[in-house]
């Protein structure tokens, strides 16, 4: 696939010395979204919650993720398994409750059942096709210090490239879960939680990990929020916020940490694009560069 016009003239602008000017359309054209869907937003690792989510055999969840919605399942034995949310039918979402416990996720629209291992069981089918294709798409899964990631890549990385993690994450609770909408583009949204840490605590974090392009996590020594971005279409974005805090913690969150105030913020910011500087069009140009 290539590029659009605007990505490679951003290209050509880091090749040299002067200031970035990057194209309008870099952030509301519909070529360009594709673009970045195809080299960006599946790229390992998405961190995805915090393993409490799931605590007993046969419960589930529905996660959005751009562009792979997945259901991330806990079968027997406690395994985890992030499936692909289409079904091999005729493509409609096999699960659309946020969250739930069951033996079997079943499509509601024409009632193909799947075990929560991803496997078709009902109809039977394995006279006739091979059993292996007959299951729904399954991304590698891991639980990093409490946390989990996939890999919507789907090429098996493995699980020691993603990012150490603080180890305390794993016996942490979640004390909030929140998600927003936005109409801007998810690199102005990317770039503007990053830079807005206050947002969620007086203190800068201590640390800042990457889990991927699009997750990461900010951490002081007894609070973390783990942030996660959906880009929709060009100019929609969603985020997530996962905060989670040692039972030693204090029980309050400050009050800028409420999502509304998350989103207040994002609406009284100009989405000029002088925020889109050297070290941004660095990072963004070295997942989008044709020999990346
Ligand atoms: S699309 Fe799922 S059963 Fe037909």
């Amino acid at each position: 696939m290539e590029l659009p016009a605007s990505i490679t003239a951003l290209g050509e602008q880091l090749r040299g010395p002067g200031e970035i000017e990057p194209a309008q359309t870099l952030f509301c054209d519909a070529e360009v979204f594709a673009a970045e869907r195809a080299r960006i937003f599946t790229r390992p690792w998405t961190a995805l919650d915090h393993e409490t989510r799931l605590e007993a055999d046969g419960q589930y969840f529905r996660c959005d993720t751009s562009p792979r919605p997945v259901i991330v399942t806990r079968a027997s034995e406690g395994r985890l398994h992030a499936l692909r949310n289409v079904c091999i039918h005729a493509g409609y979402p096999v699960c659309e409750a946020e969250q739930g416990e069951a033996e079997r996720l079943i499509c509601p629209y024409h009632g193909w059942e799947f075990a929560l291992d991803g496997r078709l069981v009902e109809p039977d089918l394995s006279a006739r096709i091979d059993p292996a294709r007959l299951r729904l798409t399954e991304y590698p899964i891991h639980v990093l210090s409490g946390l989990i990631v996939v890999d919507l890549s789907g090429n098996a990385a493995d699980k020691q490239s993603a990012p150490p993690l603080p180890a305390w994450l794993a016996a942490a609770r979640v004390v909030r879960r929140a998600r927003c909408g936005t109409t801007w583009n998810w690199k102005f949204v990317l770039h503007f939680l990053k830079s807005s840490p206050r947002l969620f605590s007086d203190d800068p974090p201590q640390i800042s990990i990457a889990i991927g392009p699009l997750s990461w996590i900010d951490a002081w020594s007894r609070r973390a929020v783990l942030l996660r971005v959906v880009p929709r279409f060009a100019e929609q974005t969603d985020f997530h916020i996962i905060e989670m805090a040692t039972e030693s913690a204090p029980g309050e969150i400050p009050a800028a940490a409420v999502p509304d105030a998350v989103a207040q913020a994002l609406r009284h910011t100009e989405p000029c694009v002088r925020w889109f500087d050297r070290r941004f069009a660095d990072w963004y140009w070295s997942m989008m560069s044709p020999t990346q």
